[in-house]
């Protein structure tokens, strides 16, 4: 197999390539690494999603992880649906997947990336921090926590990163405030 870091590339999706995404993405899954993720809702955000591929010597792609970055507001968008392909676990292709949404946030101008994770060591590398998530969270996340069924008792990481030279956007409006839905307190 080749080096992936080497031969590594990333891309937007395209609708060929959601079996593999909602593969990978329950694949760890049902290791309990990350949330699963209904197919529908991988075809609803497909423009979020990146692939990353390894170019074999012959010219061939295969498929090697996928993320997503999904916009909450203004000034913050959420790196979601990150999975690395089993067999090319620990080559750089995590760490790419995350410079893509990064890239893609800074084209769009938003200066702050969020996301939940298990995995902290590895967002750490990537220039995020660890943030409170009973005190620091953005009102766009609580309001998307509010509706997601693992809500109670969520043990998932909060962590964040501020994306330099990205300005914070002028006159931003304020976000609607959390509805927090009966039986929830
Ligand atoms: C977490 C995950 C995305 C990392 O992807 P990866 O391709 O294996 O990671 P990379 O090779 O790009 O690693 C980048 C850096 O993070 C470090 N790292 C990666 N995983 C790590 C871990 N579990 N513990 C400590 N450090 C880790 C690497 O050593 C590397 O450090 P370096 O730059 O000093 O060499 C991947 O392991 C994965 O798909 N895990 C299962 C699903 C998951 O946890 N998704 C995240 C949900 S938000």
């Amino acid at each position: 197999m080749s080096d992936a870091a080497t031969n590594l590339r990333v891309r937007p999706a395209r609708a060929e390539d959601v079996p593999r995404i909602f593969e990978t993405i329950g694949h760890w899954a049902a290791e309990g690494r990350m949330l699963v993720r209904p197919m529908p809702s991988i075809f609803e955000n497909l423009r979020d999603f990146v692939v990353a591929e390894v170019v074999e010597e012959d010219g061939r792609a295969r498929f090697a992880g996928n993320a997503a970055l999904h916009v909450l507001w203004g000034d913050i968008a959420e790196v979601r649906g990150l999975a690395v392909a089993p067999d090319v676990q620990a080559r750089g292709v995590g760490r790419a997947l995350v410079e893509a949404c990064e890239a893609d946030a800074r084209r769009v101008g938003i200066p702050r990336l969020f996301a939940w994770t298990y995995a902290v060591p590895f967002f750490e590398k990537c220039g995020f921090d660890v943030i409170d998530k009973t005190r620091d969270l953005h009102p766009r996340v609580w309001s998307e926590c509010l509706r997601c069924p693992f809500f109670v008792g969520c043990n998932e990481t909060a962590v964040a990163k501020r994306l330099e030279g990205v300005p914070m956007p002028e006159d931003l409006p304020e976000p609607p405030q959390a509805q927090v839905p009966p039986g929830i307190r």
